[in-house]
């Protein structure tokens, strides 16, 4: 069994931070949750604790220290935070693994904010240049986390990423939340893998579609 690594999570109390949290409490991790609300942190890792005694779980205020600490850090926040976020971990997060979960939509969610030929993935990596910048989770729901299954299934969770080990480590985790992990390509297939999500939201918006079966890629 490989050894237990630790895992920052920024934003963890929001809908993303806290499924995945509370998902990733059952697998060999050590969780840090960081927000600036600290009461509702403690109070979560404590919940998350009666449910799993075994669970590493703690809470913290400071992102730096978290992510000093941290083999992987997951940021879940808003793309319009990232910038901000970057600025406060860059000096921590070199040769880490950082997970990008962005969907950097509009105000109206008909669009994306980002330039064509980009993504928030590869801007993060932009503002993180030293670190392991891995896509994934950005088409899967906070709702999904409960029971990630289409019809007995598991639900697919698409990866990219340009590094090998670190695509390896991510799919792992993945597995671990009870995703189906797809590796889709480098780093660059975040864009379309931020423009699959899109197709969900404005489908949703137009026919009321169920995006939230999430993604099942059929195969025999
Ligand atoms: N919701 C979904 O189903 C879903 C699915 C796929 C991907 N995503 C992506 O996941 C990310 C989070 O979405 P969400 O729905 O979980 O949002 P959310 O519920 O609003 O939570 C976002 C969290 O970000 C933190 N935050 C906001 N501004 C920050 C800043 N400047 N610095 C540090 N932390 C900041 C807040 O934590 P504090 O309380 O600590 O400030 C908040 O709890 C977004 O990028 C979204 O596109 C969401």
């Amino acid at each position: 069994m490989r050894t237990t690594q630790s895992i920052a999570i920024i934003g963890a109390t929001g809908n993303m931070g806290s499924a995945l949290s509370r998902s990733l409490a059952a697998g060999n991790y050590r969780l840090l949750l960081c927000t600036s609300n600290l009461d509702k942190a403690t109070a979560m890792a404590e919940d998350i604790r009666k449910g799993n005694p075994a669970a590493m779980v703690e809470a913290t205020d400071c992102t730096m220290e978290a992510s000093w600490e941290a083999d992987i850090i997951i940021v879940a926040v808003p793309y319009a935070a990232e910038k901000e976020v970057a600025r406060r971990i860059r000096e921590v997060a070199n040769q880490k693994i950082v997970i990008s979960i962005a969907n950097p939509l509009n105000d109206t969610y008909d669009g994306l904010v980002t330039a064509p030929g980009t993504s928030a993935a590869e801007e993060l990596q932009k503002l993180l240049p030293n670190s392991k910048v891995i896509k994934a989770f950005n088409t899967t729901f906070a709702a999904d986390f409960a029971t990630p299954l289409i019809d007995g299934r598991q639900v697919d969770a698409f990866i990219a990423g340009n590094d090998g080990e670190a695509l390896q480590n991510v799919s792992e985790l993945v597995s671990t939340v009870g995703f189906n992990p797809i590796v889709a390509g480098d780093l660059a297939a975040s864009r379309t893998l931020e423009d699959m999500q899109l197709l969900l939201i404005r489908l949703n918006a137009k026919y009321d579609y169920n995006w939230r079966a999430g993604w099942k890629i059929l195969h025999q």
